[in-house]
């Protein structure tokens, strides 16, 4: 008997801010020599656009012109993925505060996440991915390979985001009241704005990482690729 090829497979990570979402699916498309993929930093990479040239983040129509004019790449590595603008490496400055209000208020608009979610498919469609952001499972990827909604409680990733800022070595990190109360806002906008609040898919598995360490996650989510494989494997032969 031949021995098929193994199948790319495409992956979903969902979840709200502060859950782990990239560190897990850095680590997962490490293990499986798949290219991880940030979509939250094209939305972010958005929202700078619009800081730069002065553009209202409740202004779809503007936003589109802009999306329409921007170049956005991911360049994914080992340790998460560089973001370019036009061809300008804004990796940094899309993670700093204004950015990520911005980021947050340009992705409630329809119009945006249309134009995000068809360059997104583009971008996975060979598959050998792992892609985390709010709407993979749902929109991006509805018939993706494995997809994970990964929670946690607000006061668990309010920590865990605070440690993450630490840890970059930022030279402003905000009080953590305020911290908090900007990741609570964030969340709230995700799961209430109408279109495609931040949900778990129905088929997508939720891993509640509240009290697992990153290692117990990470070995569950490999749980959940290695049934996937195993299934495709039984199917093929
Ligand atoms: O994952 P992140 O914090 O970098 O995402 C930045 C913002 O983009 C976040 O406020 C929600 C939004 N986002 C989204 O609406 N859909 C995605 N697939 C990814 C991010």
């Amino acid at each position: 008997m031949t021995q098929t090829p193994t199948r790319k497979l495409i992956i979903a990570i969902d979840g709200p801010a502060g859950v782990g979402k990239s560190t897990i699916a850095a680590r997962l498309a490490r293990k499986l020599g798949y290219a991880n993929l940030e979509s939250g930093a094209m939305y972010r990479a958005l929202a700078l656009k619009a800081i730069e040239w002065d553009t209202g983040f409740d202004d779809e129509a503007a936003l589109m012109r802009l999306a329409g004019n921007s170049r956005i790449q991911l360049e994914p590595s080992l340790s998460g993925n560089r973001v370019l603008l036009d061809d300008r490496d804004v990796t940094a400055r899309v993670r700093e505060t204004d950015v990520t209000e911005g980021a947050s208020r340009v992705s409630i608009h329809p119009k945006v996440r249309q134009w995000m979610v068809a360059r997104q498919q583009e971008m996975g469609a060979g598959g050998g991915i792992v892609m985390e952001g709010r709407d993979i499972g749902t929109k991006v990827f509805p018939h993706a390979d494995v997809k994970i909604f990964l929670d946690a409680d607000p006061v668990v990733r309010e920590q865990r985001r605070l440690e993450q800022i630490k840890a970059r070595g930022s030279p402003a990190v905000l009080p953590s009241a305020t911290l908090a109360a900007e990741l609570r806002e964030r969340d709230h906008r995700d799961r209430t704005r109408a279109a495609s609040p931040l949900e778990a898919a129905p088929d997508a598995v939720v891993i509640d990482s509240s009290k697992l360490s990153e290692e117990e996650v990470l070995c569950r989510a490999e749980e959940l690729v290695q049934q996937r494989l195993s299934a495709e494997q039984h199917l093929s032969s």
